[in-house]
């Protein structure tokens, strides 16, 4: 199959950092379709040869096991190509078309690696350019608006070039493998279903903690946040596809419908709620592995005055017969204790107890990052005479171990099911309308309230209004058990 992938914002990070290396990585693994011509388009005024030279030095910055060697690189770079495009030119587009049409590619995939106020413009360029018919598909990276009048902006001139069907919204978190493997746990094994619902459940705690500061990206993070960066969309997405129902089959639409009846029964906020039930803080300067840190506002071109949270803990149901009652908490940060994305699912402690001791329930921790397995935790007999009986033992899968040569990074997989039409890990455009709605209540009411984000220390798991969220419950966050 051949096919032409063009990177809109050719020069850019994402590209240089996520989305070229993946590629190259794909077709290190041999799962590049033959006969591709991969075309970086930008600003900038350069041949060929200037861009793959650039492009080769940028490489030297991917991490070790990943890079290329001379050789690999300039088989890699052979296919790719560069154009300056100015992208309000009509006759830039038509240049581009020229160049698509030196033969006709099976497949033409546009990849929007854009600032997203560039999405519209480009995509009415690209129909007026005749650059929508069916062997076409347009990829758009987060983030897809700010809120949902601006989503559904984008969305409706996306919907006025191209069919639903062209259209492919990354979200990378459903590229990771962790995550397709939650799929595969309840759908694939028949032990888990008939526990995963509120008789068996008792809460479910999605975490996605890193350690890293916004670094360079500022004035990109000072406007967005984490509840627009990482609750809308990643931590979103993990709770549907933990709550959604089974689909009847795996064809994307039949994923969709279920994980979007899942954001629909998500329990509205309102004002109240949100002052009850979310948590938003900001870090202040800390220590993390042993080093110094600076505080938010000192980052880089970060405002002194700024009130953008860089924490986010919130309490959640959903409001449907599996899981009525059941409390779900999101939590994500920048500058947390540990770099450490999972999700406990907190069974029920046995309805009547008859061995001594401390009262202890299931657990099942998915841990999506940094490593990628599964940790049944089950109480087992001591073997000792006295006191407590019970002691926790833990079932720890390895999935990077179990299937070492296989593992495929998220990008590449995102890329390699762009290229070949596969729509099931994007998100459709009524999940991320709806994702919108449920958060905008939050952020008026945060717009409303004088208070602020809470200030936590970098490096701590975030302000202790966070646990007390959990605590009101009768619950802990995992490091605290
Ligand atoms: C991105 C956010 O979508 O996800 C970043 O914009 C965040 O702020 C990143 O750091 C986290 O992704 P990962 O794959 O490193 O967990």
């Amino acid at each position: 199959m051949s096919f032409d992938l063009v990177f809109f914002g050719g020069t850019g990070d994402l590209t240089w950092r996520k989305l070229m290396p993946a590629l190259f990585q794909a077709f290190r693994h041999g799962k590049l379709p033959e006969g591709g011509r991969i075309l970086a388009v930008a600003r900038d005024e350069q041949t060929d040869e200037q861009y793959r030279a650039w492009l080769h030095e940028r490489f030297k910055e991917v991490e070790g096991a990943k890079r290329p060697s001379d050789a690999e690189f300039e088989r890699f770079a052979a296919q790719v190509f560069y154009r300056r495009m100015d992208l309000s030119q009509p006759e830039h587009y038509a240049k581009l078309k020229d160049w698509l049409g030196e033969r006709s590619a099976d497949t033409v995939v546009f990849y929007l690696a854009t600032s997203p106020h560039l999405f519209t413009q480009i995509c009415e360029q690209l129909g007026a350019a005749g650059l929508n018919h069916e062997r076409v598909r347009v990829v758009l990276e987060k983030p897809l608006g700010h809120d949902l009048k601006s989503a559904q902006q984008i969305n409706r001139v996306v919907r006025s070039v191209f069919d639903e069907a062209q259209a492919f919204r990354i979200d990378h978190y459903l590229g990771k493998p962790s995550v397709q493997n939650l799929m595969a746990l309840r759908f694939g094994n028949a032990f888990f279903e008939p526990l995963w619902r509120r008789e068996s459940i008792a809460n479910i705690q999605i975490t996605l903690a890193e350690s890293l500061g916004v670094g360079t990206r500022g004035p990109f993070y000072d406007g967005t946040g984490a509840l627009r960066d990482m609750i809308q969309n990643h931590a979103l997405q993990l709770l549907t596809m933990l709550a959604m129902e089974p689909p009847a089959s795996n064809d994307a639409d039949a994923i969709r419908d279920e994980k979007l009846k899942v954001l629909r029964a998500l329990k509205p906020f309102t004002p109240e709620a949100v002052a009850r039930d979310v948590v938003r803080g900001q870090y202040r300067a800390g220590n993390l592995e042993g080093k110094a840190v600076p505080a938010y506002l000192d980052e880089g071109k970060v405002p002194a005055d700024s009130r953008t949270e860089t924490f986010v803990a919130l309490r959640t149901e959903i409001q449907n017969w599996r899981w009525a009652g059941v409390p779900f908490y999101l939590r994500t940060g920048k500058r947390l204790a540990a770099r450490d994305a999972q999700i406990v699912v907190n069974f029920r402690q046995v309805p009547h107890a008859i061995f001594p001791g401390k009262q202890r329930a299931n657990r099942l921790i998915i841990k999506l990052q940094p490593e990628d397995g599964l940790e049944l935790q089950l109480l087992a007999a001591k073997g000792s005479a006295h006191g407590e009986l019970l002691a926790p033992v833990s079932l720890d899968l390895d999935f990077d171990k179990a299937f070492a040569t296989n593992r495929v990074g998220a990008y590449e997989r995102l890329l390699l099911d762009a290229i070949a039409g596969r729509l099931n890990l994007f998100v459709r455009s009524d999940e991320q309308e709806q994702a919108w709605r449920w958060v905008e209540p939050i952020l008026d009411a945060w717009a409303r309230d004088d208070e602020g984000p809470r200030p936590y220390t970098a490096g701590s798991w975030g302000p202790a209004a966070a646990s007390a969220l959990v605590a009101r419950d009768g619950f802990t966050w995992p490091e605290e058990i």
